[in-house]
């Protein structure tokens, strides 16, 4: 039976031993002969490769196991490559929600500022990755990328390694159809759904059960607990923290307003800012949240494991976990499966530019995904989605060509600026506090 070779980029990622426990679990499908782990931090990787191997042992011992910072011994010659970077990690993330927060404006990983200057902290690094991979790794091989900010980081690839095999993936519309599943008491896998938009700025527009529309039901659901189980013991570890919970009840809010469909937990940044920054706490924000949780849990349970050799932590990641090794399983086997994943419009949606990067279903093929036509979407949509792709595109080009107009330009036209003062204060901070990460804007 054919095995394949598998490098983890971002080795160190909180998410990596749940990643690999769900790689465990789907041997069957894509049995592996080595999982290399990758990282520029090696001593934190090298601790959370600790972790990752004591789940590997769980299931065997016929996986080659390497850790290593050197980008050939990582790469050479793998089938397969999960990329799960987080450039400047958490502290940098602290900053890009803080920054913007005291200006009061949304102070968020992905969306506004936040997610702007991760993304001017990481289309190099993600080219630096796909450059490795494109030397060492089997022409056939595909990068499989949740790195964040995943639109951007999307573009960013677009434009500067067009032919790249990289497909671009987010767990939050799987996530959402997990709490869909779990409100209407079905699996996961009997919804069959149809969704448009950028990717964390999209809409389902359609969510059945055996061929019977459920949208009415959800929605009526969503007027009474937002997009929550009534008992909501029932959501998975990755989305159980205070933060996420507030995330799913505000879609009562979003549907409140706009019912047509089912959006995207993370357009509450851009439709209700305001709402979002009075509610937000200044000085403790997801990053902390994270650090303080799923960050320090991990260290500990290492160090409590290297002391007595117990896990603690079964490391499970749900969706997350799942997702991935889902859309690989049908890109090695040629599955053709239906997901929910990054592709270049190219008239998928005509009224959208060919070249906007969209969040679609797609068929899962060896050759990569096959988006299936969505057709022309009502104007409310259009019009946010072009003001939200020209923030991003625009960035891009800042990136690329150093402008600091251009910058200021993708800053001013993001939804959650208010105006162009706000969002040169907000830049001209996150300038100073991104000196060792940003390319020079001039
Ligand atoms: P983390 O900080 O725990 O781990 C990220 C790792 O990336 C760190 O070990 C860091 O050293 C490493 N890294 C940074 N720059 C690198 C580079 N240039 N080359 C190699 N490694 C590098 O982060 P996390 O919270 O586990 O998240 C990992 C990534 O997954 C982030 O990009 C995050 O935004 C993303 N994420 C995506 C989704 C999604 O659905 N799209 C969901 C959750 C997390
Ligand atoms: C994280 O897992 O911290 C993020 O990447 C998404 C979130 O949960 O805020």
């Amino acid at each position: 039976m054919k095995t394949y070779k598998l490098a983890v980029a971002g080795g160190g990622s909180t998410y990596t031993p749940g990643i690999i426990r769900s790689l465990m679990d789907r041997l069957e499908d894509l049995p592996l002969s080595e999982i290399r782990f990758y990282d520029i931090d090696g001593e934190r990787q090298s601790q959370v490769v600790v972790a990752a191997k004591a789940v590997i042992e769980e299931y065997t011992d016929k996986i080659k196991v390497i850790d290593t910072t050197d980008p050939q011994t990582a790469f050479d010659d793998v089938d397969f490559v999960f990329a799960q970077m987080r450039v400047g990690k958490y502290a940098m993330r602290e900053l890009d929600e803080k920054i913007p927060l005291s200006h009061h404006v949304v102070g968020q990983e992905t969306c506004g500022p936040g997610g702007l200057a991760y993304g001017l902290r990481t289309i190099f690094p993600m080219i630096e990755l796909i450059d490795y991979v494109e030397k060492y790794a089997k022409e056939t091989a595909w990068i499989v990328n949740y790195s964040n900010p995943a639109s951007i980081v999307a573009e960013g690839v677009r434009k500067l390694r067009p032919n790249s095999r990289v497909l671009n993936i987010c767990d939050m519309p799987v996530a959402t159809m997990r709490n869909i599943a779990a409100i209407l008491g079905v699996e996961r896998e009997e919804l069959e759904v149809d969704y448009f938009g950028l990717n964390h700025f999209g809409w389902f527009t359609s969510i059945k059960v055996e061929g019977q529309e459920k949208l009415p039901e959800i929605r009526e659901h969503v007027y009474k607990y937002g997009l929550l189980t009534e008992d909501i013991s029932k959501i998975d570890y990755r989305h159980a923290d205070s933060s996420w919970i507030k995330t799913f009840k505000n879609i009562k809010l979003i549907m409140d307003h706009f019912p047509e469909y089912l959006p995207n937990p993370y357009l509450q940044y851009y439709l209700f800012p305001d709402y979002i920054v009075e509610t937000s706490n200044k000085d403790y924000t997801r990053a902390n949240e994270v650090m303080d949780g799923r960050e320090k849990t991990l260290f500990e349970t290492v160090k409590k494991y290297e002391e007595t050799g117990i896990l603690e932590d079964s490391f499970a990641v749900g969706v997350h976990g799942t997702f991935i090794v889902d859309v690989t399983v049908s890109l090695a086997q040629n599955l053709g499966k239906r997901y929910l994943v990054m592709v270049e419009n190219n008239g998928t949606i005509p009224n959208l530019p060919a070249d906007a990067m969209i969040e679609v279903p797609a068929l899962i093929t060896s050759d990569g995904p096959k988006p299936e036509f969505v057709g022309d979407i009502p104007y409310f949509y259009k019009a946010m989605i072009d003001q939200q792709l020209a923030s991003e595109k625009i960035l891009v080009e800042a990136i690329v060509e150093g402008s600091y107009e251009k910058a200021l330009q993708a800053f001013t036209l993001n939804k959650t600026l208010p105006s162009a003062k706000v969002a040169k204060a907000v830049l001209d901070d996150l300038i100073e506090a991104n000196k060792e990460y940003w390319p020079t804007l001039t």
